[in-house]
């Protein structure tokens, strides 16, 4: 079945991605879209939160029901992050970064943040893939030298129902090339190519309980990213937050 957005529109709300996964649990079919104007409870990946100021940014999440097995379903967040990058493009006229594995960024500051989840339902597992575009600098933290909006780089204002529509039309495409025969091979290498992390980047890696460097040699399967140390040793990560160092001329 094709991907078919119903857009449910919210002027204030704790978090879209909280609501999406309510009207997952209550039965609501794949395609459900939430979006509202500012969030009280804005969620981010790490049990972070995401400042979402009233109309300062994108905030929308989708459910989806996805028919395939449970371990290709890391790669829902590389589609979303593709799907940013494809709308940023058309929308805006900007082509950002990705960042492993689910930021956008641009001169390594941060537009965008991708937060999927996975809900228990009657019907069975859905995922919820939430959607933050910082579109305008107002409400960015000061102090945050990290972040960045789509106004602040291209000196335009971005219209908001255009990246929701592009955005939506992406995810429908991506999500139906994921589905097909070599739909995990296409996406890895189309996140590959729009990725500056993906092979050969210097990078930190922060993980739970320690932290290292190295250089990413590429994706794995699932969407894991291969890091290469110092010792030649290949670690394969499948969480943290990964920091992308100066190089050094060394590889
Ligand atoms: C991250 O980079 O840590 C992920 C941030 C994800 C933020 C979006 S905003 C819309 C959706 N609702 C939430 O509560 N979080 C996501």
């Amino acid at each position: 079945m094709s991907f078919d957005p119903t857009i449910q529109r919210f002027d204030s709300i704790d978090s879209t991605n909280l609501e999406a996964m309510r009207q997952a649990r209550a039965g609501t079919p794949e395609g459900l879209c939430i979006v509202a104007r500012e969030q009280t409870r804005g969620r981010g990946r790490l049990d972070r939160s995401w400042q979402s100021p009233r109309d300062a940014g994108l905030y929308m999440s989708v459910v989806l029901r996805p028919q395939f097995e449970m371990n290709a379903w890391p790669l829902i967040t590389l589609m979303a992050a593709l799907a940013v990058h494809e709308a940023l493009l058309k929308a805006c006229g900007l082509r950002a970064d990705i960042k492993w594995p689910n930021d956008l960024c641009v001169s390594d500051r941060k537009l965008c943040g991708i937060l999927a989840e996975t809900v228990e339902t009657m019907s069975g597992a859905a995922a919820v893939v939430g959607i933050g575009i910082n579109l305008t600098a107002n409400g960015l933290p000061m102090v945050n030298a990290e972040a960045t909006s789509v106004e602040s780089v291209t000196g335009q204002s971005p219209d908001r129902e255009l990246v929701l529509h592009e955005l939506l039309k992406s995810i429908g495409e991506q999500y139906e090339l994921l589905r097909s025969a070599t739909g995990c091979e296409h996406l890895i290498r189309e996140w590959c190519a729009n990725s500056s992390y993906a092979i050969g980047r210097r990078v930190r890696v922060a993980l739970s309980e320690e932290s290292f460097e190295g250089t990413t040699r590429g994706l794995e399967g699932d969407g894991a990213l291969r890091v290469e140390t110092a010792d030649g040793k290949l670690r394969v990560v499948r969480a943290g937050d990964v920091t992308g160092l100066r190089s050094t001329g060394v590889e």
